[in-house]
């Protein structure tokens, strides 16, 4: 068993956003079969525990009094199916985009536009991650997740996972699965999924890190480096509104992006309404509303989760009052 972690750790560079921020206790998992005792030495001393992957997708609070276990489990393997298929199995604590790099480094399909993606494999089907046209969704065959509820650990399919656009069961019962492992479909004879608009230039391709590489530069060129400066990517979602709702901001918003749905409903562009709202650049002491892309809140250095939390709360009053229209949050509060 791994020893608990001095008091007080600091998770300041456990986030992303660079919040400040500690745990009485911190400790590293790096082994699933940790998991029993973490959960049975926690519950002795009475104490809470939250699970930390790569922390890009998480709004820490400044002090945690529990443990904080972080992921830390590693290994990742392929097996071959019929036909080129190939299936990826990741332990949680992978880095995603290092996992997405290795696929396509072997010339597999499959993973190639989710590049660059922060954040651990683990973490990667919590919030279903997507961008450029795929969502993990469309790749996934199965995980293995620890139930705390019953201390088993279970495999759960596509259709138990209940997948959505940013959402999953996970987030319907959070705290309750500990992810351990994920198994991935590709393919040796893929075909590039380029329907996204920015990627439609690409002309012929006929191997995965053409893609990888276009998306590269996409998400380096739009969206800040959380090394260099705090952030969690997309702070809200791109809300998802009925079509009387949409017909009737198309119609006095004739210029704004607009996707229509399988069900009829329409998505809006989150970015795109902060932006009219007049918030793109916005700055309010050390935290503020990217000047490169709307959708991403950033950290200028050393703020604290009431200081980010306070500017979320002015973006979605000011683009509710400006378009009637209300912004959910991405990144979770831990
Ligand atoms: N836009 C603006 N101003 C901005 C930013 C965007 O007007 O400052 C408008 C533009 O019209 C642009 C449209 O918004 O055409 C869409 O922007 P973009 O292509 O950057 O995509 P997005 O909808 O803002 C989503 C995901 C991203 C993902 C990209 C690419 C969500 C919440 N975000 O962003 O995911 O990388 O599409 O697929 O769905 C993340 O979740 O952290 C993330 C970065």
């Amino acid at each position: 068993m791994t020893p608990p972690m001095p008091l007080n750790y600091d998770l300041t560079g456990h986030n992303t956003l660079g919040l400040r921020a500690s745990s009485h206790y911190a400790r590293r998992i790096e082994d699933e079969a940790e998991l029993p005792d973490l959960f049975a030495d926690a519950a002795r001393d009475g104490l809470p525990v939250r699970l930390l992957g790569g922390g890009s997708n998480v709004i820490l609070g400044e002090q945690y009094e529990g443990i904080t276990a972080l992921m830390a489990t590693r290994g990742r393997a392929l097996s071959g199916g019929a036909g080129g298929a190939v299936l990826v199995e990741a332990r949680a604590g992978e880095t995603w985009h290092d996992l997405v790099g290795w696929t396509v480094a072997q010339g597999l399909w499959g993973l190639e536009n989710l590049a660059l993606i922060p954040g651990t494999v683990g973490a990667a089907p919590i919030q279903n991650i997507g961008a450029y046209g795929v969502e993990l969704c469309d790749r996934f065959h199965a995980l293995d997740a620890y139930d705390r509820t019953t201390g088993s650990v279970v495999t759960l399919g596509p259709a138990e996972c209940r997948f959505a656009y940013r959402h999953s069961v996970f987030k319907e019962q959070p705290g309750r699965y500990v992810v351990t492992r994920v198994r991935l479909n590709l393919a040796r004879n893929g075909k590039p999924e380029l329907g996204y608009r920015e990627l439609s230039g690409l002309g012929p391709v006929d191997h995965p890190a053409t893609v990888m590489d276009a998306v590269i530069k996409l998400r380096t060129s739009k969206l800040p480096d959380w090394r260099v400066l705090g952030n969690a990517g997309s702070f809200f979602h791109n809300p998802v509104v009925s079509a009387a709702v949409g017909a009737a901001f198309m119609a006095t918003n004739p210029a704004a992006p607009a996707y229509p749905q399988a069900d009829g409903a329409i998505k809006l562009s989150a970015g795109w309404l902060i932006e009219q709202a007049g918030l793109k650049g916005y700055r309010a002491g050390p935290v503020g509303v990217s000047d490169r892309h709307a959708l991403v809140l950033v950290n200028y250095g050393g703020a604290t989760r009431t200081e980010l939390m306070g500017l979320a709360d002015h973006v979605v009053a000011t683009v509710e009052e400006r378009f009637g229209i209300r912004l959910k949050r991405e990144p979770e509060l831990l």
